[in-house]
């Protein structure tokens, strides 16, 4: 893919900016200058298609401020800043913040196009990973597997394609049944190591003698290679990783410090433990908690993805009904209520357990998905959970939905409704002036 790559040049001097681009466009580049720092973040944004040259001193927002600005737009866009002679300081901290490099007052014409052909080359190359890692992800099977529109699954997904690619190991945690195993395995497949072994163990199935030996070796009862060897090039997936013994937590530092930079081997370690007031930072000594932390991603509980609940039963319940070779369940308003108002305690597989039961039973014709739920819920816990709202917006929320769904089923023919809810007109009028509906937009 060849593109003309553009150079956004930002100068509060008048005189400074004009030469510069002219210069640049006589070497080809595509330029266009900015008066100001606010008026450059008005026209760049993530995925800018070429780089940024930036005065450092300017009126208003100064050169650091929009280059730190610009850096958490997109972390990838190479940005040159101009110094003042003799400012190393700055020209330092620019660096550090994440500059691409620097040229020092007055400088050499060759020199500012050279940095912008580099700067550009490199530009192109994180566009176009980003535009390959979008094609995997929008025909790719990680986003077919993975259900989900809510912002919390959209920046789980975000999540996923931006530490498949990074360096350095990453930690998971979250809630039971949340996708916590089924994210190590997409991290894994969405990057460069996809192709390399994806090993994984639990550190809490095993007594301290045979983990060490089965992770480390030598394991001289089967003379097996030791895992760390058989991930060598790919990941080592730890599961239970609260469970490993503080003597293994040092040899797996020992591991991950020899690895080098950056590591041959990712370790990506799960966190499965959620004893109350106990997180997995009490779990492991600082310095190891420090290194496998490097990445985090915390799952988020099912009951926090909204309408994802109705999607994931869906899909689960179609999977089923195809497999056992019947109809999918209808779920109605009700269902959907209890659907999407029980605390799922076990989550995403506590759900997919039902939608088998529910089929199940649909294809014998008895029971119903709500009382699968309500028993499945119940056991566990309260009904219904609140998260800290008042109970009050739930009962609120489920009339509105309720009322809602049946005006949409007839219509907007309120004797139907009346009938369908053994509501008098009365209330029923009452409760729509309050939820503002109107039989207008049902008819
Ligand atoms: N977003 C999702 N879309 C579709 N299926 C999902 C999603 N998240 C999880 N699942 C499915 O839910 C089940 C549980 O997922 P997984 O085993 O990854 O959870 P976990 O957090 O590792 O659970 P545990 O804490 O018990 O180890 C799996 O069958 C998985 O395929
Ligand atoms: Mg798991």
């Amino acid at each position: 893919m060849t593109r003309v790559m553009k150079v956004a040049i930002i100068d509060d001097e008048q005189d400074m900016r004009a030469s510069i681009s002219q210069w640049l466009a006589l070497s080809g580049f595509d330029t266009e200058t900015f008066g100001s720092a606010e008026e450059a973040l008005k026209g760049i944004g993530a995925d800018y298609p070429g780089v940024v040259v930036s005065d450092i001193r300017m009126p208003g927002m100064d050169g650091m401020a929009l280059l730190k600005r610009l850096m958490s737009l997109d972390s990838g866009l190479p940005v040159i800043m101009i110094t003042g002679h003799g400012d190393v300081p700055m020209a330092v901290e620019a660096m550090r913040i994440g500059a691409f490099d620097f040229l020092e007052k007055p400088f050499n014409p060759d020199r500012m196009t050279e940095l912008a052909k580099r700067a550009t080359q490199q530009r192109r190359l994180t566009l176009d990973n980003r535009a390959l890692r979008r094609e995997l992800s929008d025909a790719g099977t990680l986003m077919q597997r993975l259900v989900g529109s809510s912002p919390a699954m959209e920046r789980l997904r975000e999540d996923i394609l931006d530490l498949g690619q990074a360096d350095g190991h990453v930690l998971i945690d979250g809630e039971t049944g949340t996708g916590k195993t089924m994210v190590a395995h997409a991290l894994h497949a969405v990057g460069p190591r996809a192709g390399r072994r994806f090993v994984s163990i639990s550190c809490a199935a095993y007594s301290e003698d045979v983990l060490g030996r089965r992770l480390f070796g030598p394991d001289g009862e089967t003379g097996q290679q030791p895992l760390v060897g058989e991930a060598r090039g790919g990941t080592l997936c730890l599961e239970d990783i609260e469970a490993l013994t503080p003597a293994l937590q040092a040899r797996l530092l020992t591991f991950i410090n020899d690895q080098g930079s950056p590591p041959e081997t990712r370790v990506v370690a799960i966190c499965n433990d959620h004893a109350p007031d106990r997180t997995v930072e009490d779990a492991l000594r600082p310095d190891l908690f420090y290194r496998l932390g490097a990445h985090k991603i915390l799952l988020p509980p099912l009951r926090a993805r909204g309408e994802d609940i109705l999607t994931l039963f869906n899909r689960y319940a179609g999977q089923f009904a195809e497999e056992y070779g019947c109809d999918a369940p209808e779920i109605g308003a009700m269902e959907a209520a209890q659907l999407l108002q029980a605390p799922w305690p076990g989550n995403v597989r506590q759900l997919i357990n039902i939608a088998e039961r529910a089929v199940l039973q649909a294809r014998r014709g008895a029971g119903s998905i709500t009382s699968l739920v309500m028993a499945d819920n119940e056991a566990a816990g309260p009904a219904l959970t609140t998260e800290g709202k008042p109970l009050k917006e739930y009962v609120e929320a489920f009339e509105r939905m309720l009322i809602d769904n049946c005006m949409r089923r007839h219509k907007g023919s309120i004797v139907a409704v009346m009938e369908e809810l053994c509501l008098p007109r009365r209330t029923l009028n009452e409760k729509m002036a309050k939820y503002a509906m109107q039989r207008a937009d049902y008819l």
